[in-house]
């Protein structure tokens, strides 16, 4: 098909339900052309509520590419926090890639951090597709980091291996904006910047549980763990503290029924790589950090998921 043919506009919410399956599909696609095990994908209702979140907050970030039938073939996704740009998502349908199209969808959502000014750009992208890192590494984004997607399942009559935690620290659910401030400034030295769109989000959806952590009368840090069994992110006000709060907030998922339980490791956290590994996780893949610049402490940061970091 020719390109001429391809519409590009913002997204609206409506187009959430097949921009998503076009993310997965396309991912199936890359997966089973390097010979892995794909993902099983759910027919959706309703859009993913994250998706619901990035929109809101950067409507003008986002584009999606149709053709002359009204089929979504392309979308890009990108979140400005303070003066860093960050790409959630950028597909193109694998019979339209290699024409430009993802050139033009992502010139777009850069040129959406040009004009608000951003001076740091990253994104995650898959280990295994030299075209992405090709295509972002030439925009000023290189590989920075590895990462790794770690991940546990047990059967029904089985339980999880336990998680010890070097230091036994205070776990207390919060529902209160009014902590927001206090995650913040942990934020800002973990993950270099602040984002209260975040914590609004996580605090309201009830399918997350934010977790505070306290050694003694001191704030050490926060987890983020969600009902399907995601840890993500963990955030340290010290060191000393990361490994703890990941075993805190990996039981608070047990205690919680996960059955499956996954997060995103950053390739420097070996203390993190060997306590997962011993209790029974494994690697399911590697992914790459592309960024201008680093955009976090790994001594004090676990990511979010890999569409927000
Ligand atoms: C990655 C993706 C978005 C790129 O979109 P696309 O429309 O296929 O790519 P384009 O045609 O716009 O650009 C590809 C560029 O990469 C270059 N390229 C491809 N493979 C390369 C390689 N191995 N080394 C160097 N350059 C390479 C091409 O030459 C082209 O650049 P050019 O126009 O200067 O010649 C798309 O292929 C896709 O959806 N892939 C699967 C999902 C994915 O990996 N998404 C990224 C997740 S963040």
């Amino acid at each position: 098909m020719n390109l001429k043919a391809i519409t590009i506009r913002r997204t609206r919410q409506a187009d959430l339900i097949d921009a998503f399956t076009l993310v997965m599909n396309t991912a199936n696609h890359l997966r089973r052309k390097r010979g892995m095990s794909t993902t099983r994908i759910k027919k959706l209702k309703q859009p993913p509520s994250l998706l619901v979140h990035m929109l809101k907050t950067d409507p003008e970030g986002s584009f999606v590419a149709v053709d002359k039938t009204g089929k979504l073939v392309g979308f890009s996704m990108a979140l400005i926090r303070e003066e860093e740009w960050y790409l959630a998502f950028l597909f193109v349908d694998p019979t339209l890639q290699s024409k430009g199209l993802g050139q033009k969808l992502l010139g777009k959502a850069m040129r959406y951090g040009k004009k608000n000014g951003c001076k740091r750009w990253a994104l995650v992208t898959f280990s295994y597709n030299p075209q992405a890192i090709a295509v972002y590494s030439k925009m000023g984004m290189p590989p920075q980091r590895p990462l790794l997607t770690m991940e546990r399942k047990r059967d029904d009559d089985k339980s999880f291996k336990k998680l010890r935690s070097p230091i036994k620290l205070t776990v207390t659910k919060i529902t209160e904006e009014k902590y927001i401030n206090r995650l913040t400034s942990l934020d800002r030295r973990a993950r270099q910047l602040a984002r209260p769109e975040e914590h609004f989000f996580w605090l309201a959806d009830e399918n997350y549980d934010t977790l505070i952590f306290h050694d003694g009368k001191k704030l050490v840090g926060y987890a983020v763990v969600n009902s399907r069994g995601m840890i993500a992110p963990v955030v340290a006000s010290e060191p000393k503290y990361l490994v703890s709060l990941l075993a805190h907030a990996v039981e608070w998922g047990v205690a919680q029924g996960h059955k499956f339980q996954i997060m995103f490791v950053q390739g420097e956290q070996l203390e993190v790589i060997r306590m997962l590994t011993a209790a029974g996780f494994h690697i399911d893949e590697a992914t790459l950090l592309m960024a201008s610049e680093q955009v976090s402490d790994p001594k004090l940061y676990i990511p979010a998921t890999l569409a927000h970091f």
